[in-house]
């Protein structure tokens, strides 16, 4: 069983998740923040782990990456959806790609809606969910190649499929929520959950009027070369 850490930037409401085999001692991170980095970096020293990858579930728009950072100093891969469009990546994952870690398998799952590349990662019962889900919501549809259609999609058809006690560990929470399942997700998410069709959903999405993400113009640039830029202190 593949164990996992939450971890939380404060600054951009972001979880990064480490993922990590304790026989193999080797380690992966999800999404990680560049202003955390040396944070992250020493958990992995803290716990004796060997960093084999960084994966990304997409292209954020709220915060920089570490991963090319964390690629420079510790020379792994870092890992994104095919469809994410960028240049800097080592492997690209289509729908179903297995990246592994100890004897066992993250699958690739591509999640398009929040955006056009994004890809969540299931390992054992947990689903890592980018911006695609949240808890008791929805990564929003209206930038980035994001589509509302999309959205519904990936989680009624692909995470929705999935056995109810799987675990979803989604990338931001701001309300204080941290873990939720598949099954509470389909059942009460009040955006794509039961008795939402796919017609409300896409009309909801389209009368959001959410606002200009304030770090977009650093965030979205920095992170098409995988988080190359300094972050905006
Ligand atoms: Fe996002």
């Amino acid at each position: 069983m593949i164990k996992t850490r939450q971890l939380f930037d404060q600054e951009t409401w972001t979880f990064t998740y480490l993922l990590f085999d304790d026989e193999s001692k080797e380690a992966i991170f999800i999404d990680p923040v560049l202003e955390q980095m040396e944070r992250d970096l020493s958990l992995i020293d803290r716990l004796n782990l060997k960093l084999i990858a960084v994966l990304e579930t997409h292209v954020h728009a709220d915060h920089v990456t570490s991963a090319n950072e964390i690629r420079k100093i510790t020379g792994v891969k870092v890992y994104y959806g095919s469809k994410s469009g960028i240049d800097c990546a080592d492997v690209l994952l289509d729908d179903g790609d297995h990246v592994k870690i100890g004897n066992e398998f993250i699958i690739a799952i591509h999640t398009p809606g929040h955006t056009v590349g994004c890809t969540t990662y299931l390992v054992d019962n947990k689903l890592f969910t980018g911006d695609t889900l949240f808890i008791g919501g929805t990564g929003r549809t209206d930038f980035q190649g994001g589509s509302a259609n999309s959205t519904y999609e990936s989680c009624r058809k692909k995470l929705f499929t999935l056995p109810d006690d799987t675990l979803i560990y989604p990338a931001h929470n701001y309300k204080g929520l941290t873990i939720s399942t598949v099954g509470e997700e389909r059942k009460w998410n009040p955006n794509v959950g039961d008795g939402i069709t796919k017609e409300k959903f896409i009309e909801n999405e389209k009368n959001k009027n959410r606002p200009y993400p304030h770090r977009f113009d650093i965030a979205v640039p920095a992170n098409m070369e995988c988080g190359s830029d300094s972050p905006n202190k």
